[in-house]
């Protein structure tokens, strides 16, 4: 059957206390938005809609990024979440199936739970979980196994305020059906809003059925303030260390190890203490990271190694068995099999070709303060220690710089370039030297006294 969905992320976020929209702020390197959007995407559905209002155009932005197949709708005042529902419902009108509605502040919902809920068979399905504490949540009225209603705290008598099954916010029903109940909706209750929660009554009241399909608490997170956010950091952390290490990835300290949302790392894979993985990185099988590694929007390849504190930025490909050594930052450049930078190296937008060393303290200049510049390097190459390389500029295959060269012209295959100047030696120069020097130390300290 086919599913619609209908992301709520018009809110402003109030205790967050921050200019940017509540759904931008990031878990794991992604907007609490991506999260809701990537967690039910497994479900396919035709439409998805995300209702925007409080920083509409940054809402819709980073919903396009992420999927331009999303209709943004924008929702101009906010009159609660059933208002907010009726914003996108127009364009559903000829829609046949089902419509989830979910919050953009509650990142992570279960594709599976999702699914619980279109499987369900009453007219309106509401997903709940028993709360530890139910704080200020919606709070479910069932009996025997039905739904009869959802009454929000500010509006619950003390009896139901002492239930604690609450409301997740997410609600499911067919498109037409879902449309006919909030076009129903009013406004008389404590907050003066059309509350979405409100078509479980109307619906019971039209003699149709409705339940509740449950979750565990962590599934319903929802985020309304930074110590929310903090707390949903370290609950996707938490959970993806132990996914990583049932996927057959070796941490050594898994609490020191931060990943993004779209980290990948292959089996085998030994990861050290004080690790962080930003967005787009993938990490093949039998790698080895060291410890305080820095890794963003790179690959690094099967039996590659990497650190202790080395630094790989967007456009970082290492091939396989590249070694990559302690504070070396490679930005932007492809590394072919089996490159060796051991120590203290700058690489960034340059093609290294196989088997090439590149000694201690290297750079690619590759900003002349205006444009960027590529160096190739081909392979077989040895780059001595403390070479600078002023690219846009080309080492062949198979040779060598000298230590201290500033290559700024191009190196044929096979030569030698020395680009430094020459050493001059005078013999026994160095006794004088002293000599002339401890004077004149002895004659500054007399001046003084
Ligand atoms: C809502 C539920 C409550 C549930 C709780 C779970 C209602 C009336 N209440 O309460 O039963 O226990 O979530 O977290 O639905 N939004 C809009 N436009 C609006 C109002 C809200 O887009 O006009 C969005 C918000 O940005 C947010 C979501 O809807 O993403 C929930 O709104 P919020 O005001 O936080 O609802 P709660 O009072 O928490
Ligand atoms: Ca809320």
């Amino acid at each position: 059957m086919a599913t619609a969905l209908i992301i709520l992320a018009a809110g402003q976020g109030t205790r967050m206390n921050s200019e940017l929209p509540k759904v931008l702020h990031r878990v794991a390197g992604a907007p609490l938005l991506v999260h809701a959007m990537s967690a039910a995407a497994p479900l396919g559905a035709e439409r998805t809609f995300v209702v925007a209002g409080h920083g509409a155009e940054a809402v819709r932005a980073a919903a396009l990024a992420h999927d331009e197949t999303v209709e943004v709708v924008i929702q101009s005042e906010q009159k609660g979440t059933g208002h907010a529902v009726a914003q996108a419902l127009p364009h559903l009108q000829d829609f046949a199936g089902k419509v989830i509605v979910l919050f953009g502040d509650t990142p992570f919902i279960r594709a599976e739970t999702l699914e619980a809920m279109l499987a369900a068979r009453s007219d309106v399905v509401v997903l709940g979980f028993e709360a530890a504490d139910p704080k200020r949540y919606g709070r479910l009225v069932v009996h025997s196994g039905h739904l009869f209603g959802i009454v929000e705290y500010k509006d619950a008598t003390e009896d139901q305020r002492a239930i604690t099954l609450c409301n997740s916010g997410v609600i499911c029903a067919d498109a037409s059906l879902m449309s006919r109940l909030v076009a129903g909706l009013g406004t008389t209750n404590a907050a003066g809003e059309y509350y979405l929660t409100d078509i479980v009554a109307a619906a019971r009241a039209a003699g149709l059925t409705a339940e509740v399909v449950t979750c565990p608490e962590h599934e319903t997170l929802g985020v309304n303030t930074r110590a929310d956010l903090a707390e949903a950091e370290a609950a996707f952390q938490a959970r993806k260390r132990v996914e990583m290490m049932e996927d057959g990835v070796t941490l050594t300290a898994p609490d020191t190890v931060y990943f993004a949302f779209d980290t990948v790392v292959g089996r085998e894979t030994v990861i050290g203490p004080n690790v962080v993985f930003g967005p787009g990185t993938t990490v093949e099988s039998g790698a080895v990271i060291e410890a305080f590694c820095h890794l963003t929007g790179c690959h690094v390849s099967r039996g590659a190694s990497v650190g202790p504190f080395a630094r790989l930025r967007p456009g970082a490909e290492l091939a396989e068995d590249v070694h990559v050594g302690n504070f070396v930052e490679i930005k932007n450049a492809i590394l072919d099999e089996g490159v060796k930078v051991g120590h203290l190296t700058y690489l960034g937008d340059a093609d290294v070709g196989a088997r090439t060393n590149i000694g201690a303290g290297t750079v690619t200049c590759n900003y002349d303060g205006v444009m960027k510049h590529r160096t190739t390097i081909g392979a077989d190459v040895f780059i001595g220690s403390d070479t600078m390389l002023v690219a846009p500029v080309t080492v062949g295959a198979g040779a060598l710089t000298g230590s201290g060269s500033v290559i700024t012209e191009n190196v044929p295959a096979g030569a030698v370039a020395l680009g430094r100047a020459a050493q001059v030696v005078k013999p026994g120069l160095a006794a004088k030297l002293f000599e002339k020097l401890k004077a004149e130390k002895a004659r500054r300290q007399k001046a003084k006294e």
